[in-house]
């Protein structure tokens, strides 16, 4: 008989296709974003879930699953939006899907810092206005090329930004929980502190994971370790910085500009961000091209196939 899978979003339409022929599924159709209740409710029958970054799977939903639901495949890298240590003690399995998506997000890393670093929203607003003028010194943002780029986080995606970076002749400079070999440091200067890494930062890109150590790492203290007029890119998690201080360092330019693709407390934005120029706001586009799409989906089923056919899934992560 089929294992039974509660798909909590609508995914691509080929995907969906693949999952029917392999599960039982049930599909959410309108797309709708299920609360807590909605999700124990509708995964009461099933052996598994396909879960999104939008469902909270915090210790109280886990707890509340129906005992047949053994993995929750979540169809993302990040997996800060499930307690993985309240699912352990359930003995559910939590999976996720690294590797597809380095190089969209890389991309978008480094997205986020031209399109920060050359005011691509003040310069888009003016566009729309039809009344700029050129001038010498019209919209003047700062060069990337030739930097020095600071990493914080140097797994698969930062070192996608890196090799991205080496293209723009940038000095990379990274900092990790360990340092890397040299084969995948490629020439990057490893800095065992945060500290260090930011006094020499004159773009940092953040690509580290949402963990207890790097929730607001980006804060008061530690912007005053930063030069003068950094630019910054988060396309990690919202987390990792604290907004107030980010706020006061963009109002005082000592940030030059911030480009974030992800938020505390997403959709919601901190509504001082949006009164800003010097910076540069996506809607969480990190992951979102069709390929990317398609590989994440692809690779969350394969994790549910390999779970329910050998016992074991390849992207464990508890
Ligand atoms: C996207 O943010 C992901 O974690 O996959």
């Amino acid at each position: 008989m089929k294992k039974k899978i509660l798909i909590t979003r609508k995914l691509l339409i080929e995907n969906e296709e693949k999952l029917k022929k392999l599960f039982d599924v049930k599909l959410n159709i309108k797309d709708e974003l299920y609360t807590s209740d909605k999700i124990i409710e509708l995964s009461k029958d099933c052996d598994g879930i396909l879960s999104a970054i939008t469902d909270q799977f915090n210790k109280d939903l886990i707890e509340k699953l129906s005992p047949s639901i053994k993995i929750i495949a979540n169809f993302a890298v990040g997996f800060g939006n499930i307690d993985v240590n309240a699912a352990a003690k359930k003995n559910i399995v939590v999976t996720n899907t690294p590797e597809v998506l380095d190089d969209s997000t890389a991309d978008i890393s480094i997205l986020l810092l031209l399109g920060a670093s050359r005011k691509v929203l003040e310069a888009r607003r003016a566009a729309e206005l039809q009344n700029w003028k050129w001038s010498a010194d019209f919209m003047l943002g700062k060069q990337m090329s030739n930097k020095r780029l600071g990493i914080l986080g140097m797994g698969r995606i930062g070192r996608a930004v890196a090799k991205r970076a080496r293209g723009f002749n940038m000095e990379i400079h990274y900092h990790n929980r360990s340092q890397l070999s040299k084969d995948l440091e490629e020439g990057a200067i490893y800095h065992k502190t945060v500290k260090d890494l930011f006094n020499c930062s004159d773009f940092l890109s953040i690509n580290c994971p949402a963990t207890k150590e790097t929730n607001k790492i980006i804060n008061k203290e530690t912007i005053t370790f930063l030069p003068d007029n950094v630019v910054i890119g988060n396309a990690a998690r919202g987390d990792v910085v604290d907004d107030e201080a980010m706020i006061e360092a963009l109002k005082s330019e000592k940030v030059f500009a911030f480009g974030l693709d992800v938020y505390n407390g997403e959709p919601k934005i901190h509504p001082e961000y949006l009164k800003l120029n010097n910076i540069f706001l996506l809607p969480h586009l990190g992951s979102a091209t069709k390929r990317t799409r398609w590989d994440m989906a692809y690779r969350a089923t394969q994790n549910l196939e390999d779970f329910f056919s050998i016992g074991m899934a390849k992207d464990k992560v508890n």
